[in-house]
């Protein structure tokens, strides 16, 4: 059966690199039997733009019919000034909510060829291959929220009689913990089966439950092995020794961060794909990176992440890992060729525009 993909250029350079992928599918389809067809809808700032919402119904009915979804990026300065209902993050968190993606994985994978762009020593790095497992529709992210004036206000030991006050809550459950560790070490499993789960439970209620669900599921896990790290810890050891990583697993704002320092580890975040699924293995597909409103435009934007990104689509939802493997080894053979991008070139390198990466990965797959 013809399965079908949802493009989502989004905003800044998405639409840029969006049109590589379109190209590298469209190869798929017509070279190597990939039975798929794909339709495209605005989201965030074009979303905005063109139906007065980030995540127009449309779109949003479109998503919820793909089997996959692929996601370019969303932002830019011109939406800074919307209400926080209206601006582009919106349309990424309401698929996020709507489809229930509550699984985020986040590769960060050093290529030996770029070792000198990671900010840290090439010994630290060198061969690096974390996954971070995210939650992505829980914690303080989708808690209640409030905003207004609140009367004696606790601060310390004082009292504030009138304060402008604004909450977020970080709340989980045992359902949303359980079936994220489940995830985590089913990915650990299938890797060097360790997993390192993230939290900050000496302070935070939500985390006590955190771990202490974790340690719950590990039962059903005996092959992996499971140690607990405190966040703050977590990051001072990501850019001391990240090596000692295989899966980590935390929350959706612990994650969100965590997944940004792993990223710069490799040195580019222009190289990074990222997949978001649900219970029934409906995906979310997208670039770690943003949408880079400084070179939106110029034709200059790396789309190795957006392409590696179509690679995890066929290995998660599609059901094509042979194609996934083509895809990725054909990036590493286009980076051994010395082809780079401006984002991964060193000083004085010569580089290739959008296109030519794009017609590159295409060629090196055969
Ligand atoms: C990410 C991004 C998003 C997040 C933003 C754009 C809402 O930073 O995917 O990591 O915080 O989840
Ligand atoms: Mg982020």
């Amino acid at each position: 059966m013809t399965q079908k993909i949802l493009l989502l250029p989004g905003d800044g350079i998405g639409p840029e690199i969006t049109a590589e992928a379109e190209k590298l599918l469209t190869v798929l389809r017509d070279r190597h039997g990939l039975d798929v067809s794909w339709t495209s809808a605005p989201i965030g700032g074009a979303g905005y733009d063109a139906a007065g919402h980030p995540l127009p119904p449309a779109t949003l009915e479109a998503a919820k019919a793909a089997d996959a979804i692929l996601l370019a990026a969303v932002g830019g300065p011109q939406y800074d000034k919307l209400p926080r209902e209206l601006r582009p993050e919106r349309g990424l968190l309401g698929i996020r909510a709507a489809l229930g993606l509550f699984s985020n994985l986040r590769p960060a994978l050093l290529y030996p060829e770029l070792a000198d762009a990671s900010s840290l020593k090439p010994e630290l790095v060198a061969n690096l291959d974390i996954l971070i497992v995210r939650e992505l529709t829980g914690g303080i992210y989708f808690g209640k929220r409030q905003t207004g004036v609140e009367t004696d206000y606790k601060v310390g030991s004082q009292i504030i009689p009138s304060a402008r006050v604004a909450r977020d809550t970080e709340a989980y459950s045992d359902f949303e913990i359980a079936r994220i560790a489940r995830t985590a070490f089913e990915a650990a499993r299938l890797r060097g089966k360790k997993l390192c789960s993230v939290d900050k439970n000496n302070v935070l209620e939500s985390s006590q439950l955190w771990r202490e669900v974790v340690i719950e599921v590990a039962r059903d896990y005996p092959d992996v092995s499971l140690s607990h790290m405190l966040v703050d810890n977590a990051a001072m050891q990501l850019v001391r020794a990240p090596k000692q990583f295989d899966v980590v697993v935390t929350s959706n704002m612990f994650g969100d961060i965590l997944s940004d320092i792993a990223a710069q580890l490799t040195g580019s975040i222009g190289m990074l794909p990222s997949a978001s699924l649900n219970e029934r293995g409906q995906g979310m597909y997208e670039p770690s990176h943003g949408s880079a409103p400084d070179i939106a435009g110029k034709g200059i934007a790396n789309p190795l992440a957006m392409l590696l990104s179509v690679a995890m689509m066929l290995r998660y939802t599609l059901a094509r890992s042979d194609l996934a493997g083509a895809i990725e080894a054909a990036v590493r053979k286009v980076l051994a060729s010395g082809l780079r991008t401006g984002d991964i070139a060193k000083p004085g390198e010569a580089t290739v525009n959008t296109v030519a990466m794009g017609d590159a990965v295409i060629a090196a797959l055969g």
